[in-house]
């Protein structure tokens, strides 16, 4: 038997920064996973990987922002976004950091090859200076005009808007992003990685290229138009990974340099875990592999042009991406992604609300292949209600309550198919070929419509064929209309298995299939038709719909955020009390504080502030009454973990006995903010 296809498929790794938001998702990370389920039901070899970046001036200017050491926001970032991950279903084989020493290592050892080989010098060139702050400027500290596009938020090394990457000196008008203050001039000895050494190979790769997206090859043609430089690959920052030589104190690797290096350290990281520690070589190091990195297209220069410089330069063979499909940016509501403003969609939130598949489709159905696109609740309520519910899901429940109903709860033998019945047969069946190529040349959008456009006819089919009235008559009429309408339904499963792996599963059981749907070939799956006889499973809903005042009230919502500002970032104290005197260490001492998880949360009836807490202090559960009526949505709040004094005298409180206090800060204008403690401890656990 041929070997498996080798796939080695990344997504951009993330800064550990901040949380993620849907742009990032529909970008970089849905698409990716889709494809790589799609891979696994094709049976190809696939290894997704991905982690999260963690050194460079993203870091370190957050860090400074938040008054905590870069590491400790790294740690905080890397877990919330890993559980962002998880929580929508996005399945890496493995998930590193770049922090870690075996990248230090890698990214070091990368230097000094290209150093040998000639391809990196060492000069002393005009850097901005922070006057203020007595600092260099490396990258995000400096903020100014983008001299190609004109945006007046072009960041030192990256444009956001128009994706070039810059030279800190090309800024036009440059400021200081840490004190405001016009930056000067002065020299930095630097090391310099000469990109022109790579141009005629890079081109001649590039340009052998086919299907790749046209908005990528037109960025890389370009950049070989202006014709590539030599680029500054160092910076005097103290975060990073150091420079590997005797002389470069207080120098480190510039981020774009050690973290794609990521991908393969975290590729290295997940051949060990399974104990074959050299098997990331047979990916990485294999021309027969197929390289894709998932990204937004704020990243195509580092991929298409600056990675593969990296890797042409060293002594090992390594493999080139085989495609980029860079997506664009995607927005919210007609105004772009910003946590710091509020305008953005929590997933914590959001899945408690509504099922991970449904957006997972949305995001599918409306991703920015081609053009920038957006989330919209009202875009959001029309694919929940038209597609899932009204077309996919009602196929699902019209065939299978029939079957369950009418026919004994088996998969009724057909008669002989007209041509309607055939048509939509071969229909289905061809779907595999042609939803199998949309998905595998990175055209989710595309794929959704299509299959979306299956379950549509279907439907349409069964409307026509009319079996309930043909049930007593003509029975092998219904017979076979509910025959070739299960045949869709197992292909929809399938098709759609990729975008909503958890949904189609349910689909599978109740289609009363065993062997789970993952373990499906994808090739061979239409020759398996349903055999007459089969039971099927019991069938239940596959959607709910969501309903106008819902999606109005998340409209609603979304623009107070806004107007309020992000409250768990940027609520300011003004006004603050003086401090109070000092107080003994036993006195401290006799607080019990402890960690809490919330049960249940009501407002309080005929009260203006107060609502009842059911806690879970882990070894006890109790009542608690807190002042928060009016800022928070209660249902939001269980299963939220809260700081609470365990140990204040029990208090009747409008008929309940309150014992304990639910801690919280309180804003100048009187707003109370939950605290909520760092990472997930166990209720109970004691807060010193
Ligand atoms: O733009 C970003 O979010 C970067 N952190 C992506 C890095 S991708 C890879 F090369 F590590
Ligand atoms: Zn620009």
């Amino acid at each position: 038997m041929a070997e498996r296809r080798k796939i080695l498929v990344t997504s951009a790794l993330p800064y550990a920064n901040g949380p993620i938001h849907f742009g990032h998702i529909v970008g970089g990370y849905l698409p990716a996973d889709i494809f790589v389920r799609f891979h696994r039901l094709k049976g190809s070899d696939v290894v997704y990987i991905c982690g999260t970046d963690e050194h460079g001036v993203a870091i370190t200017i957050a860090a400074r922002k938040a008054g905590v050491l870069p590491q400790v926001l790294v740690d905080k970032y890397h877990r919330i976004i890993k559980d962002t991950f998880d929580r929508m279903q996005i399945r890496f084989d493995n998930f590193s950091r770049t922090s870690r020493p075996l990248n230090h290592e890698l990214s070091q050892q990368f230097f000094l090859n290209l150093l040998k080989a000639g391809h990196i010098s060492l000069k002393t060139e005009r850097q901005l200076y922070d006057p203020v702050e007595r600092m260099f400027l490396a990258d995000r500290y400096v903020l100014g005009t983008c001299p190609r596009c004109g945006h007046g938020e072009a960041r030192g090394d990256e444009c956001p808007k128009c994706g070039a990457w810059l030279d800190a000196l090309e800024l036009v008008h440059p400021r200081s992003a840490v004190s405001g203050a016009a930056p000067e001039v002065r020299e930095s000895r630097n090391w310099y990685l000469k990109l022109q050494d790579f141009q005629p190979r890079l081109e001649a790769w590039i340009r052998g290229k086919t299907g790749w997206k046209a908005n990528v090859l037109r960025f890389v043609e370009a950049m070989f138009q202006t014709g590539l430089r030599e680029r500054c690959i160092t910076r005097d920052l103290d975060w990073g990974v150091q420079v590997p030589l005797p002389d470069a104190a207080g120098k480190v690797l510039y981020v774009w340099f050690d973290a794609p290096i990521g991908y393969i350290s975290s590729t290295i990281e997940w051949a060990r875990a399974r104990g074959q520690p050299d098997a990331w070589q047979d990916y990485w190091q294999n021309p027969d592999c197929r390289l894709v990195h998932f990204l937004g297209k704020d990243n195509i220069p580092f991929h298409c042009v600056v990675f593969p410089a990296m890797l042409m330069g060293q002594p090992d063979p390594y493999i080139l991406p085989d495609n980029v499909p860079a997506n664009e940016f995607y927005n919210l509501q007609g105004d772009k992604f910003n946590t710091s403003r509020g305008w953005y969609i929590d997933f914590e939130d959001f899945l408690a609300k509504y099922p991970v598949d449904a957006l997972r489709y949305a995001l599918a159905a409306s991703a920015p292949e081609t053009r920038d696109t957006e989330f919209t609740w009202q875009d959001f309520q029309k694919r929940v209600n038209g597609e899932l519910a009204d077309t996919f899901g009602n196929l699902a429940m019209r065939t299978l309550k029939f079957i369950a109903s009418q026919l004994d709860g088996r998969v009724p033998a057909p008669g002989p198919f007209d041509e309607a019945d055939r048509a939509l047969l071969e229909r289905a069946r061809g779907m595999t070929t042609t939803v199998g190529e949309l998905y595998d040349t990175y055209r989710v959008r595309q794929a959704m419509e299509t299959i979306m456009g299956l379950a549509h006819a279907a439907n349409r089919y069964l409307s026509e064929k009319r079996p309930w009235a043909t049930r007593k008559d003509d029975p092998l009429r219904c017979a076979t209309a509910i025959f070739v309408c299960t045949e869709v339904l197992r292909t929809l499963a399938l098709l759609f298995h990729p975008v909503m792996p958890g949904t189609t599963e349910r689909l599978w059981s109740m289609l009363g299939m065993a062997r789970p749907l993952a373990q499906q070939r994808w090739d061979t799956f239409a020759d398996r038709p349903l055999a007459p006889g089969h039971a099927i499973g019991e069938p239940e809903g596959l959607f709910l719909k969501i309903d106008d005042e819902t999606i109005a009230a998340e409209v609603t919502a979304l623009g107070a955020r806004a107007a309020g500002g992000d409250r768990r970032t940027t609520v300011e104290p003004t006004g603050v009390e003086p401090l109070r005197d000092n107080v003994g260490f036993e006195d401290f001492q006799k607080l019990d504080i402890r960690i809490g998880r919330v049960r249940a949360a009501e407002e309080m009836p005929k009260t203006k502030k107060l609502m009842r807490f059911v806690v879970d202090l882990g070894v006890e559960t109790r009542e608690i009454v807190a002042g928060i009526k009016g800022h928070y949505d209660p249902a939001a709040l269980v299963g939220r973990r809260v700081v609470v004094l365990a140990n204040l005298a029990p208090r009747q409180m409008m008929g309940v006995e309150s014992r304990g206090m639910i801690l919280a800060a309180e804003t100048a204008d009187g707003v109370p903010l939950l605290l909520h403690p760092d990472g997930e401890p166990l209720p109970g656990t004691p807060v010193h």
